[in-house]
């Protein structure tokens, strides 16, 4: 089988690495040259563990191609994906279609044959619907049909993720859609993944629904955290005695600074969009919206207050900036809003995070050192502030701190110290949700 996905970017990358290691002749097909000699050139442009490697892997094998012309990559394709970025369209938080619409343009006026386009961008509900009148349209003379099949992985397990999905969700208008994406999701039906089969509006919600019910249980469990530090309570103890619940389940109950990414924040604020347009409003949405976006901007606060209410001064570790662990990206990240309130109430901050360096210096303020390792941003330093947990900060020793550090105060935003440890060393310790 023969498929082309159009956009070299995280999920076009990896679905394309993906479905080439299931055996499949990809064409991933990416308009930006210089992209494109990386990707050659067996460069990846992002970091996520494992990727090089695939790619590389199936580019030798002759199973994945970047072919410079999208002609080239969908002239033999049963299947073209579309896989370009859905960014918040400024002004009004609805996802911004211009890159898809250009995509399913160029793709149906290059056509020589009938194919399947796939959208496996987020794209809001009633796209699919959208690019099936489009392609009557412009091309009556040919029998395209549309699916849509979102795409739940995760970045940093992102590969893991597409191996191994806890389903695979497919919404197809024919049985000739359903069919091409059956065929090329065979090899999961070893490992026995259902594949839930829908319309395209359906499919098109779930991928809503899904980043949405989650970022609603993180909000949760974050505005429990502040409920426990009140009365006394540990979120921890919490998170375990309602997760254990299976009808609630574990995962997703980690409090911290609020989420952030390239997919929760600009999918709760489309959905919000989206509901509200429909007439059908999701005032649980718009608080978890509100809700996050607060937190994010109260955390520089909240360390003020853990130094004592003044920050003027002293100096700041910062450990962690990317959004979270294994990945180098930066996109509504809780570090920016807490670097920027620090240096604005007049610390000074040494930064430092193991991938994402490089993404960070032109968001962060100019002033906020940039330190070449962990221990570098800890030296001097009056405060730790633990923002992303990478593994190499949860195996910091108290005794290391105490060394490098010149005060005592540790902020850690993801719960990963030992509490008691650190008041034993010495430390002026505080988490999320974990009383004092
Ligand atoms: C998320 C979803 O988990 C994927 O299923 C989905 O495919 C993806 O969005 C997408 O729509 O493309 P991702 O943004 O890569 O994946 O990362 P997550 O691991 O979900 O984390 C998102 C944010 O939530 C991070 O800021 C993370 O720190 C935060 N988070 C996550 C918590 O604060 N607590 C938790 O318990 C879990």
């Amino acid at each position: 089988m023969r498929i082309a996905i159009i956009g070299g970017g995280y999920v076009g990358l990896v679905s394309g690495a993906c479905f080439a290691e299931f055996g499949v002749s990809v064409a991933v097909v990416e308009a930006d040259a210089a992209k494109r000699q990386m990707l050659l050139g067996g460069q990846i442009p992002i970091y996520e563990p494992g990727l090089d490697r695939l790619v590389a892997d199936n580019v030798a094998a002759g199973r994945l191609t970047f072919p410079a012309a999208l002609e080239e990559g969908i002239h033999d394709a049963e299947a073209v994906f579309i896989a370009v970025g859905t960014p918040t369209r400024r002004g009004d938080g609805h996802a911004d279609l211009t890159y898809v619409f250009a995509a399913v343009e160029q793709v149906l006026r290059a056509l020589d044959h009938p194919v399947v386009i796939v959208t496996k961008s987020t794209v809001p509900v009633g796209t699919g619907r959208k690019i099936l009148e489009l392609a009557r349209e412009l091309r009556p003379d040919l029998a395209v049909d549309v699916a849509s099949n979102p795409e739940f992985l995760r970045e940093g397990s992102a590969i893991g993720d597409f191996m191994r999905p806890d389903r695979v969700v497919v919404g197809a208008e024919s049985e000739r859609a359903r069919e091409v994406l059956r065929q090329l999701y065979r090899p999961l039906n070893l490992i026995e993944t259902p594949i839930v089969f829908t319309g395209l509006e359906s499919a098109e919600l779930i991928k809503y629904a899904a980043n949405g019910f989650l970022a609603m249980k993180i909000t949760f469990i974050n505005e429990m955290a502040d409920l426990c530090e009140k009365v006394g309570a540990d979120v921890n103890d919490i998170a375990k005695g309602i997760g254990l619940d299976g009808r609630i389940g574990r995962k997703f109950l980690h409090a911290g600074p609020g989420f952030g990414g390239s997919c929760f924040p600009k999918d709760t604020l489309a959905l919000m969009r989206i509901a509200e347009e429909a007439g059908a409003p999701s005032r649980l949405i718009q608080s978890v919206v509100a809700v996050n976006d607060a937190r994010k901007e109260a955390m520089a606060a909240r360390v003020v207050a853990a130094c004592g209410g003044d920050v003027t001064g002293k100096t700041i570790a910062v450990l962690g900036l990317a959004f979270k662990p294994e990945t180098d990206d930066m996109r509504e990240a809780p570090s920016l809003p807490l670097v920027r309130g620090l240096i604005s109430r007049g610390a000074r901050v040494q930064a430092f995070d193991p991938e994402a360096m490089t993404q960070a210096r032109p968001l962060l303020p100019e002033s906020v050192v940039l330190a070449a390792d962990t221990a570098e941003a800890l030296t001097g330093a009056d405060a730790l502030v633990l923002v992303t947990e990478w593994n190499e900060f949860r195996a910091l020793a108290p005794a290391k701190l105490k060394e490098l550090m010149r005060g005592n105060a540790v902020i850690d935003l993801r719960n990963v110290f030992d509490p008691k440890a650190m008041r034993e060393a010495g430390f002026i310790y505080s988490g999320i949700g974990r009383a004092a």
